[in-house]
């Protein structure tokens, strides 16, 4: 998979270069590229952003730049382009899964007010939200996307390490322990320690069901 990310701040992205985004890379699975918006910027500012027509607070996200910079990368019918936003679809694991099928995803990380409409209109494919709750930028909202995604590539974590996640089947993951059994006097349930692998099962079962019944019933 190929994931282009226009934004003004390409130096926070440090999550997309450790842990299993980067094992990604190493094994050639994933090509990552930051495109930093400014150098798109329009006069000797550089500048990206202006005032809102109608007036009101804020900056927004002028088009010029964005188009510039969208051009400057490979186009082809399978490159869907991203915009994370408050106003989008909730984004949620069937949504990662899908993003996991693509070939080539793009990013663009808005700022201030967001960016001005025609971009959404004629660049942008799909819009989500990754909560009810508004963030500084879509810097951070489009990592959350891109990680739950990457870490779905086929090869890049075994098919068991996620199909045990939360949100894989319907409702949330079970506890896990491991070693040591006893730490300060606090133990391991003992039918983790049975190696009866069926009993097992339906302890992690029950577990799951008890903890979404508690915490998330509406994805029972
Ligand atoms: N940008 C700012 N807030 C956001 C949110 N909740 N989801 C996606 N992008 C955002």
């Amino acid at each position: 998979m190929r994931i282009d990310v226009i934004t003004l701040f390409p130096e926070v992205f440090g999550p997309l270069h450790s842990s299993i985004p980067a094992r990604a890379q190493d094994k050639g699975l994933l090509e990552l590229h930051l495109h930093w918006l400014r150098e798109f910027g329009a006069g000797p500012h550089h500048q990206v952003d202006d005032t809102p027509f109608g007036g009101g607070p804020g900056m927004v996200m002028t088009c010029g730049p964005i188009f510039d910079c969208l051009d400057t990368i490979p186009d082809s019918p399978e490159r869907l382009v991203i915009y994370p936003t408050p106003q989008g679809k909730p984004f949620l694991q069937q949504d990662a899964i899908e993003l996991a099928s693509q070939s080539h995803l793009v990013f663009i990380c808005g700022h201030y007010e967001g960016v001005d409409q025609r971009v959404r209109d004629t660049l942008v494919d799909r819009e989500y939200s990754i909560g009810d709750y508004v963030l500084s930028s879509g810097e951070l909202s489009s990592m959350v996307i891109a990680d739950a995604v990457i870490r779905l590539i086929p090869g890049v974590i075994k098919p068991e390490s996620y199909q045990q996640d939360s949100f894989f089947k319907k409702g949330l993951d079970h506890p896990h322990y491991t070693k040591p059994a006893d730490f300060r006097g606090l133990q391991v349930p003992e039918v983790l320690l049975s190696g009866h692998h069926k009993n097992i099962e339906k302890w992690r079962e029950e577990r799951a069901i008890e903890t979404t019944r508690k915490v998330r019933p509406d994805l029972l």
